[in-house]
């Protein structure tokens, strides 16, 4: 049983509450929205997030994080697509969204008859993201703001990581988690754009998706993104 949100993740969750609710339909909004590749699961994103977030930041008054969660990431929409469209990967199954974002791919699992969901964030607006986004799915997602990647143990048939290879920090302490998780039991299944902080060693290739991009791009609207799983 996990505990009920409270703190920066309650505040943060009244806020994303009171601006769903707001009238207006600009790009410093947020709209609820098919997912590009995914569109079974409808999201809260941001049309342009990093004015949502300049917006915020000057209500506040004082810095916030970057908003992760109010865009549709890559990686994260490849695994969605790939838990949907295999869903026994996920049915009957404890999951762990990891670095979830959105949690659009914690919302897949559990659309694909997963028996339990977490999805872990330590970004208290994105605990409240997957609070809301999970709700306007009719979806269960339990939500954990806590840091879980010096945990020995990982409790979970299934542990899913969606782009958290954007940056060598973290890369040095996802992957260990991760190796700790397949020691445990589970079954893990990181979906990535190519960012170049995964090692090409060690993986299977399970699929390769072309995904519509919601970044700014200079070539393509599409980013190739393999799912991808330990050997
Ligand atoms: C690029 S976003 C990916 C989000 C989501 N998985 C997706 O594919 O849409 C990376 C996320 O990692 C989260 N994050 C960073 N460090 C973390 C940590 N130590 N534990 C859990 N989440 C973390 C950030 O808050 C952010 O939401």
């Amino acid at each position: 049983m996990l505990a009920p949100m409270r703190g920066a993740a309650a505040t943060a969750l009244t806020e994303l509450e009171r601006e769903i609710d707001a009238p207006g339909s600009g790009l410093d909004r947020l709209h609820l929205v098919p997912t590009p590749f995914v569109p079974e699961v409808r999201l809260y994103l941001a049309e342009d997030a990093i004015v949502w977030w300049a917006r915020m930041e000057a209500l506040a008054g004082h810095a916030l994080p970057a908003p992760y969660w109010a865009s549709a990431w890559a990686g994260g929409q490849a695994l969605a697509r790939h838990l949907l469209d295999h869903p026994e990967l996920a049915a009957g199954r404890r999951v762990l969204d990891l670095a979830a974002g959105s949690g659009l791919v914690a919302i897949a699992a559990a659309l694909a008859g997963a028996a339990d969901v977490v999805a872990n964030d330590i970004d208290p607006y994105a605990v409240a993201a997957i609070t809301v986004n999970a709700r306007a799915n009719r979806v269960t997602v339990d939500v954990s703001g806590e840091d879980l990647l010096d945990s020995a143990r990982v409790d979970a048939d299934l542990v899913v990581a969606g782009d958290v290879f954007y940056s060598r920090p973290m890369a040095e302490r996802m992957l260990p988690f991760l190796q700790r998780a397949v020691a445990s039991g589970a079954e893990v299944l990181v979906g990535d754009p190519g960012r170049g902080h995964l090692p090409a060693d060690g993986l299977r290739v399970l699929a390769d998706y072309p995904v519509p991009t919601t970044e700014p791009s200079v070539d393509s609207s599409l980013r190739r993104v393999q799912v991808l799983r330990p050997a």
